[in-house]
């Protein structure tokens, strides 16, 4: 396969004459008639160029263009002209389109405007994207966390909607669970909570559940005196006695002991406990945020965490999104991290290049942002020069990058895409040739069969390569 092309023309004959003249060339075309279907195959497919005609119901080609321009900026857009339209097309060309070809479309000059557009698209992938230009006399130095404000990187909707939630919760005495997978920044999220509110002057005491055995969370928790057990030297205050005035931060509650569980209501419930072998009581002012990845509510329903518990803690609730679900923010990640890691490993990696960015854009993350975390600094290690490329990518990610031409062809292709492109095209060519068989090869009846037009199924035909027996 020389690369994929996307064609879109409300008027089916032109299609059908640019694909077979692509398709001749082993070139893989992506054919649409409506323009709204075919923004949508454009946001969803990868495709390495997009020739579009001007004047289309619905979005028109400039549409497309644009469309292209905003959010696959390295995407050629070829815009098809008719005799009397070039003055259009020369105004496409001035709004960015790569190039024109002009009905009726000459064999030669098509491919030669497909080949430069796909080989240009192929070689802006591999230019860099540089976030940190080297500046003459000056050190490179990255970073764009700005001091003081909060290093929670995050533009995408969800994490608005998540600074917006901290803004007006961070005041509140209340108890905050934030849910989360593993990796999306729970901890980062809950120190937030605390630097924004009234507390922060006070301590940020974190204790995480899962790391400490069930035997000594009672102690570490609430603090013992000397002789309350073996090894009890001489009395040590617990974390609630050292989170007092600020905000104490249980990670994977879902891991506390039912018996602690209860122990940590009775606090909750009334701001007060005892050390470990201690008789009075300890009056604390605590704000408590806790996390988890565990879905709390079926841990309730399964018996290992109380339903009391879970609905005091559960006062304000917070789900952090999984990075797979707000992907616009992995741009602004890969810059941070850059920026970070720069400084942290006195490095001067300036960008990244697009085909590489497209990669970490489409890989699913089941680590999150400390998987991305960990795959750039790995990256930034191995990287020779100062722009990340595609060769830096570790294996279980190099996986996701387009075939090389050679490779694509081979029976052995592991292109999710493409296997699923065949799989439908032997279903379809199945269907189709068993409808002709029941129909002794009557295509106008096997049309129907299969709920298609005459024409519509002559055209699967010809894609399918089926020849009809008799009609
Ligand atoms: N929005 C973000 N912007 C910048 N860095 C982030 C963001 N979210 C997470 N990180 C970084 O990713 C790493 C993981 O974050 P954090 O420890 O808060 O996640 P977590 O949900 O508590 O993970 P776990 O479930 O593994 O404990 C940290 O290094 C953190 O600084
Ligand atoms: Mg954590």
């Amino acid at each position: 396969m020389q690369g994929r092309v996307l064609v879109v023309d409300d008027e089916k004959n032109i299609t059908f004459v640019i694909q077979a003249m692509l398709e001749r060339e082993r070139f893989e075309t992506l054919v649409f008639n409506r323009s709204s279907e075919a923004l949508d195959a454009i946001a969803s497919e990868e495709v390495d160029l997009v020739i579009t005609d001007l004047y289309m119901p619905g979005p028109g080609g400039l549409e497309i263009l644009e469309y292209c321009q905003q959010n696959f900026p390295q995407l050629p857009v070829v815009v098809i002209t008719a005799f009397g339209t070039v003055e259009a097309a020369v105004s496409a060309l001035k709004k960015g389109a790569f190039d024109f070809i002009t009905k009726p479309f000459d064999q030669v000059e098509l491919l030669g405007v497909v080949k430069k557009a796909v080989a240009t698209y192929q070689q802006r992938m591999k230019e860099p994207i540089i976030f940190f230009p080297r500046q003459p006399g000056v050190t490179p130095q990255g970073g764009t966390a700005v001091q003081g404000i909060s290093s929670i990187v995050g533009a995408s909707s969800q994490m608005q909607d998540i600074f917006k939630i901290i803004a007006k919760i961070a005041q509140s005495p209340s108890t905050v669970l934030v849910w989360g997978e593993s990796g999306t920044g729970k901890e980062l999220v809950a120190y937030e909570i605390h630097r924004q509110s009234d507390r922060a002057s006070k301590s940020f005491v974190k204790i995480n559940c899962a790391a400490i055995p069930a035997t000594l969370i009672e102690s570490e928790l609430f603090g013992y005196e000397k002789g309350a057990f073996t090894g009890a030297v001489a009395s040590k205050p617990g974390r609630f006695e050292l989170a007092n005035e600020g905000t104490l931060f249980l990670d994977e509650v879902a891991e506390m002991p039912l018996e602690m569980q209860a122990k940590l209501l009775r606090v909750l419930q009334e701001q007060e406990f005892e050390r470990v072998g201690g008789i009075s009581t300890i009056q604390v002012d605590v704000r408590i945020i806790t996390a988890t990845n565990k879905d709390l509510e079926a841990e309730v329903k399964s018996g290992r965490f109380r339903e009391d518990l879970f609905y005091r803690l559960n006062v304000v609730p917070m789900r952090l999104p999984a990075l797979r679900d707000r992907k616009d923010d992995i741009d602004l990640l890969v810059k941070y991290f850059l920026g970070e890691f720069n400084k942290k490993l006195n490095r001067g990696m300036q960008g990244i290049t697009p085909e590489t960015l497209h990669v970490l854009r489409n890989y699913n993350w089941p680590g999150n942002i400390r998987q991305l975390e960990n795959v750039l600094e790995r990256m930034i290690l191995m990287c020779e020069g100062s722009v990340l490329s595609a060769e830096d990518l570790p294996d279980e990610l190099s996986a996701g990058l387009p075939q090389k031409a050679e490779e694509a062809g081979t029976e052995e292709s592991t292109n999710l895409k493409q296997i699923v492109r065949r799989q439908t095209q032997a279903l379809e060519k199945d269907l189709i040739e068993k409808a002709l068989e029941e129909t002794s090869g009557n295509v106008t009846r096997a049309a129907e069969k299969l709920g298609l037009s005459r024409k519509g199924l002559q055209l699967k035909m010809k894609e399918l390569g089926i020849r009809r027996e008799v009609d």
